[in-house]
Formats: structure tokens, sequence, C-alpha cells
């Protein structure tokens, strides 16, 4: 079957237009390095040509990569596939591993992605709530008892897209241990770890589980997002290999130049430098949310544990309406509605984008719209 649109995307399609909003309060993403930051370390004699590389793409890069996922020792670059972000390595383990009538287990809110494969495939999609009262933390016993015979994947994003939450490491064998007994797949994607600020960085499941997929990308922590460079890992040759044939019939071979400024990035000394950075900019933009969001009457939210972005509560309005009313003149200011994820009281929060997203100035423009918006 085709696949069609999600309301995520469907709601991103109509705000990118020749007039965009000029404040986000939605950006997932750190403030985006310039070309300039990489080009001592480029070679200008770099060939743009593939021929005679690997299908699995650039060795040197495919170590840092498990060195940056903590899985030096448990995984081996063999392991790993460097893809067109997270988002294709997601695609190519949705497309290959799933079949019509399987089911896949996933969290909700969550990322929309599953919903969309499944739907695709013909495959039924199982959501398990989390719930803001617990501040969004998964229930691993819901997980495990929402495997049935027929479910063939376990899909997860941790930290959590939307709400930030982490799934700590013994949840996280909790799940795997279920997922064990059924014989089921495993996929964790890793987009948004890099930035946690309560608890540690939680594994990366591919190293603590035979049939656990790790999937990431220089998208979000390191705001690299244009040059479309991430992974797949996995222990499960026999999946890598399936991937990788998927993935010959779509994009054939990676994008070398991103493949080489993501090897940059990711060499430890500037990982380190601008995971700082980050969090620094980070900590002091969430603090001025938190504040905000404290004064501003009709918000509240749980603060995300890690990475950019948060849901926000609001109280009696329609996020839906609210986000359309922000678009308009005299606000002018994205945020998403929490619609996108089936939450339609919440609104989702980001801190991200640096400069350019205008935090403050779309923050004062959420204050005088929900000020000036009607009580129930
Ligand atoms: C949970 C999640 N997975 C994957 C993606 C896609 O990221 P990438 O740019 O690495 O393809 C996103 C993007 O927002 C995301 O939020």
């Amino acid at each position: 079957m085709k696949v069609e649109i999600h309301k995520l995307f469907e709601y991103l399609l109509e705000t990118a237009s020749d007039e965009p909003p000029e404040c986000f309060l939605g950006f997932s993403m750190a403030d985006p390095p310039a070309l300039g930051v990489y080009l001592p370390d480029l070679d200008p004699g770099l060939k743009l040509d593939w021929n005679g590389l690997s299908f699995q793409g650039l060795p040197v890069l495919r170590t840092r990569v498990i060195d940056q996922a903590g899985l030096a020792g448990a995984c081996t670059p063999d392991d790993v596939l460097i893809t067109a972000g997270t988002a294709e390595a997601n695609y190519l383990v949705f497309r290959q591993l799933l079949e019509p009538g399987d089911e896949i287990v996933t969290d909700s809110p969550g990322w929309p992605q599953a919903g969309v494969m499944a739907r695709a495939i013909g495959a039924r999609l199982v959501e398990v709530p989390r719930r803001e009262a617990d501040g969004w933390a998964l229930d691993p016993v819901a997980i495990a008892a929402a495997i049935t015979p027929r479910t063939k994947l376990v899909f997860l994003t941790n930290p959590n897209n939307p709400t930030g939450r982490l799934i700590p490491e013994a949840d996280l064998r909790a799940i795997a241990a279920a997922c064990d007994r059924a014989g089921v797949w495993l996929l964790v994607d890793k987009v948004y770890a890099g930035l946690e600020w309560s608890g540690p960085r939680p594994p990366s499941i591919a190293g603590l589980y035979a049939r656990g997929i790790t999937t990431g990308s220089v998208s979000k922590a390191l705001g690299l997002q244009g040059i479309r460079t991430g992974w797949l890992i996995t222990p499960d040759k026999a999946l890598l290999r399936d991937a990788l044939i998927l993935r010959e019939n779509a994009s054939e071979i990676m994008n070398i130049l991103g493949e080489h400024i993501a090897e940059i990035a990711l060499r430890p000394d500037r990982l380190a430098a601008a995971l700082t950075a980050t969090r620094a900019a980070a900590q002091r933009t969430l603090r001025k949310l938190d504040d905000f969001i404290a004064a501003t009457p009709r918000l509240s939210w749980k603060r995300p544990e890690a990475g950019l972005i948060g849901l926000a509560r609001l109280d009696g309005i329609d996020s839906d309406a609210l986000a359309h009313r922000l678009l308009e003149s005299p606000y002018r200011t994205f945020v998403l509605p929490g619609s996108a994820y089936g939450q339609p009281q919440h609104i989702r929060l980001g801190v991200g984008g640096g400069a350019a997203a205008r935090l403050e100035d779309g923050l004062a423009r959420l204050a005088d719209c929900l000020a000036s918006w009607p009580s129930a």
C-alpha cells in the first residue's frame, strides 16, 4: 500500500511557505554550525565519487558511530550501516521486518513514523500510553503485556519524541528481556541522545540484545540535519544485509560529503566540545522556558529529561486552534500542535534552533496570544 501522510508532516508542509514564521518555538535541533567550522579538517582533494568504497559506509565513520554510541567492545564497525538519517534507518527496518498482519508495539505519544509504516505495510499498531501524570514515563510491564504471538517489532524513541522522557537502563533491559522471551525485534531510535539533563545517557540497545537495533544521526544534538547522515546498528548480520539491499534500491549509496563531515563532527574532541556548548546553551533556554511556563496561566509542563523538546499542556484550549492562530499576524510564530501526536490539549515546545529561532520574541507572542484567548 501507498505511504500516507501523517498529521505532523501535514502541518510542517502547511507552514513551510514563502512567508515563513518569524519565530519558532518548537525547534528540536541544536544551533546549526556553519560549513566553515569543518573546512580546516576537510581534504580539498577529496573525490566526491563513491567507487571502491564500502556499501556500509566509511569504516572510520562507522568506528566513530560505535564509539559515540558507547558500543565499543559490544559491537563492531561491521554492525553499522550508514544511512540517510535516522528516518531512513528506521524505514529500512520497518520495511524489511514487517509483513501484513504483524503487530508493532510502540509508545504514545511517540514518533509517528511507526504508525505510517505499519499502515502502509498492513501491520497493526499497538500503542502503549505514556501518561502525563507519571511524567510521561514508559511502563516496561505495559510494553511486555502488549506483546502477543503476532508481535514482530517493538519501536521506541529514547529520549522520547515529543516528551523528552528517558527510558532508564533497568527498564530497557526489562523490555529487551520481554522481547527476547517472545522472539521480537526491539528498535530504539536515539536521534535525541547526547543532551541528557537528569540521569545518565541510557545504553544503546544494539549492545544489550541480539535482536536489538539502534538508530541515530548527527541531526539533533549536533544540528547537522541537512547532511542527511545517520546510522543503523545491529549485531544481526542478516537484518543489516536486508537493510543494505533495500537501501540499494532507494538512495543506493551514501552521501559521501555528508559522511566526511559527520566523521569530523564525531571526532572525540569535536564531539565533546559541541555537546558541551549545546548543553550550556540549552540549559539556559530550558530554564527560560520553565520560568515562562510557570508565569503563564493556562500552560504547564513536565520538563524534558533530555533533548530540546517537551509537551506543554494547554488549559482548555485546542492545540490546533492555538497553533493556527499563532501563525497569523501579528504573532507569526510556529508551534507544533500536540494533535500531531494524538495530544490535542498540548503543544510541543522546543528551545533549539539558536538565535534564528527567536525564542524570547516567540514566547512573548505566545503569552500575548494566550492572554487574549477567550475563556472556556
Ligand atoms: C524520533 C525521530 N526519529 C527520526 C527523526 C528523523 O531524524 P533524521 O534527521 O536523523 O533522519 C526525527 C526527526 O525529527 C525524530 O524526531
